[in-house]
């Protein structure tokens, strides 16, 4: 009976039989995570088997019997102080070693499957603890938090983009919040820095609705969403999103197609009678040169676009700068088009200079089609309300948006080509993505220099060994969008590729601004424009931000400074990922 006490025991109330325990056995029964019943019956089994036990801890404790995973975790939970004396001499075991204690019909010897694994579970245990503390602590916007471009809830997020782009495909009144919500529940996911295992994970993660959540759930219980599974075998669904991804087609003329004239791939619709692109000629440009563009734009591809026009602008002013902007800026190695921003440090020096760009590109051979947009920009813009409609804000910039010959010898090394024109890259740069990164910037700045000499012998070498009877002048372009012509075009032997490229003018006092905006993403621009409004009381634009209070715009030279006049912390762009 040594290091025993009656009276404490009975104060203790738990011990059972004291008189005859076996081996001056005392075994506190932990009753946290074991439930009433559970612990009624285990307290009645050892009472059965002369296991005497205690509901209270004290120095007479031999064993602590515990369903928490782990010693440090018993500790939290009890408020108990780790080293202390008091802790030291009993042994801290699973409850299994109850039950098989009982089973014994006595005690039975320590072995390792009963001992509480301190190091292992712990660390896990804190795992869990820290993802839970890390849900709470994703702020409201998306613009206060680093959103990188790969993370760890890649199959969770990945579903709930496929019931965002079902939203935007069927197009209803109703869609544009609800596609809205998938995007901003899959936002939310993205910043988490551990991957979600449970449901209670995302306790408290903002943004997350009933809907979103159901399907998390059903992924993280089974494997799969069945909506996800249901819109990926959903055809008519499935061919609308491959027309949507056709230059110059949205949601209702994808619909129309499959809907109303029943059709189903590309030769169908360079087939169908009543298909007419000839008003609109950038579908035709579209449908013609879709089996090039519907292949992503590779990095490298982007920076020798992005040389090829600084190289045609250095001849007009040698201050000009281009910036590669969109999601290359934010580290993605692919993307549908490459958006360049245009400027000059003195202001009102850039006008002017994309009409020319135009006309030079255009004089050799680079330009397939294009749209040129005149400036809109007003003062009064900077404060005139105006809605985030779902395709984002349209801006007032001086702008050409359109189609460019990249000539196939300048896709230097064949294992460029091959890489850039994968489609799918997640799991080859999901790992060293950064990496890839800087690599790729220090190859462009290399390559810059030699192609800056030679790269007009190189265009020219490409489209001399033209085979075909088209000729990249000017005046051989086609002159109509008659889309049998551009479809012959399309298929001949030529040596360009079609490449979508966008390339906006800003003046230099609005660069700043301009570069944020054009740097997206989408999502991240709508969130800062909705933060600086609500929290600030100030309108932001890709023009400018305006106190809406004093009635003055606020000037940003730097991105730094737009995100510091906004008091938020500064995010890279590849933080913007969102
Ligand atoms: N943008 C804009 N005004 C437009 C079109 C685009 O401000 N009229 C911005 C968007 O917010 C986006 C960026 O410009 O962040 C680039 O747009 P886009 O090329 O459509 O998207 P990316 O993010 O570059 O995606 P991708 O890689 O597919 O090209
Ligand atoms: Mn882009
Ligand atoms: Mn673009």
């Amino acid at each position: 009976m040594a290091g025993y006490s009656n009276k404490e025991t009975e104060e203790g109330v738990g011990l059972l039989s004291g008189g005859d325990r076996k081996n001056d056995t005392l075994v506190f029964v932990v009753p946290h995570k074991i439930g009433k019943v559970r612990y009624d019956i285990l307290k009645s089994a050892s009472e059965k088997n002369k296991i005497c036990t205690t509901k209270t801890f004290s120095s007479h404790v031999t064993h602590v019997v515990t369903e928490c995973s782990s010693k440090a975790q018993l500790f939290r939970l009890m408020k108990w102080t780790e080293g202390s004396p008091l802790y030291r001499s009993a042994r801290y075991l699973k409850l299994s070693w109850l039950t098989d204690s009982i089973k014994n019909k006595s005690p039975v010897e320590i072995v390792n499957c009963h001992l509480l694994s301190d190091d292992e579970l712990e660390s896990k245990c804190q795992e869990l603890h820290a993802a839970k503390e890390e849900s709470k602590l994703v702020s409201k916007y998306e613009c206060q938090r680093s959103t990188p471009l790969h993370h760890q809830n890649e199959n969770l997020t990945d579903a709930l983009s496929a019931v965002e782009e079902e939203a935007e495909i069927l197009d209803r009144k109703e869609d544009y919040s609800r596609a809205l919500a998938f995007c901003k529940a899959a936002c939310s996911l993205k910043c988490l820095t551990k991957p979600v295992s449970s449901i209670q994970d995302i306790k408290g993660l903002p943004n997350i609705g009933d809907h979103s959540r159901d399907i998390i759930k059903e992924i993280l219980e089974n494997g799969f969403s069945r909506e996800v599974e249901r819109i990926k075998n959903d055809h008519s669904l499935q061919k609308k999103k491959m027309f949507m991804s056709i230059y110059g087609v949205g949601p209702s003329t994808a619909r129309k197609w499959v809907d109303v004239l029943q059709l189903a791939t590309i030769e169908d619709v360079i087939n169908c009678p009543s298909i007419n692109p000839r008003k609109e000629a950038r579908l035709a440009y579209g449908i013609a040169f879709h089996e090039d563009l519907k292949q992503q734009v590779g990095r490298t591809t982007a920076m020798r676009i992005r040389d090829i026009v600084h190289n045609e602008l250095k001849t007009l002013d040698g201050e000009v700068t281009v910036e590669v902007t969109g999601g290359f800026r934010r580290g993605k190695q692919f993307g549908h088009d490459v958006d360049l921003l245009i400027s000059h440090p003195v202001e009102g020096r850039e006008t002017g200079l994309l009409q020319k760009l135009i006309h030079r590109l255009n004089s050799k051979g680079l330009i397939l089609h294009g749209v040129m947009e005149e400036s809109t920009f007003s003062e009064e813009m900077l404060s005139k309300s105006s809605k985030l409609t779902p395709k984002g804000q349209l801006d007032h910039f001086e702008k050409w948006i359109g189609i460019m010959k990249f000539p196939k010898n300048l896709e230097t090394t064949p294992q460029d080509s091959v890489r850039d024109r994968k489609e799918t890259i997640k799991d080859e740069f999901k790992e060293e993505g950064k990496k890839r990164i800087k690599l790729d910037h220090s190859l462009t700045v290399t390559d810059h220099n030699h192609i800056g000499s030679g790269l007009q012998e190189q265009i020219n070498k490409s489209f001399q060994k033209s085979s075909t009877s088209y000729s990249p002048s000017p005046a051989s372009l086609p002159s109509s969008s008659d889309l049998s012509e551009l479809v012959k075009l399309a298929q001949s032997e030529r040596e360009w590729r079609a490449s979508r490229v966008d390339l906006i003018i800003a003046p230099a006092s609005q660069y700043a601004y301009a570069l944020v905006g054009w740097t997206g993403s989408k999502m991240f621009n709508r969130s800062l424009r909705l933060y600086a409004q609500r929290e600030l009381d100030m309108k932001l634009t890709s023009h400018g931000l305006f106190d809406m209070k004093q009635r003055k715009p606020i000037q940003a030279s730097s991105e730094q400074e737009v995100f510091e006049i906004l008091k938020l912390q500064y995010r890279n762009p590849e933080e913007r990922n969102c």
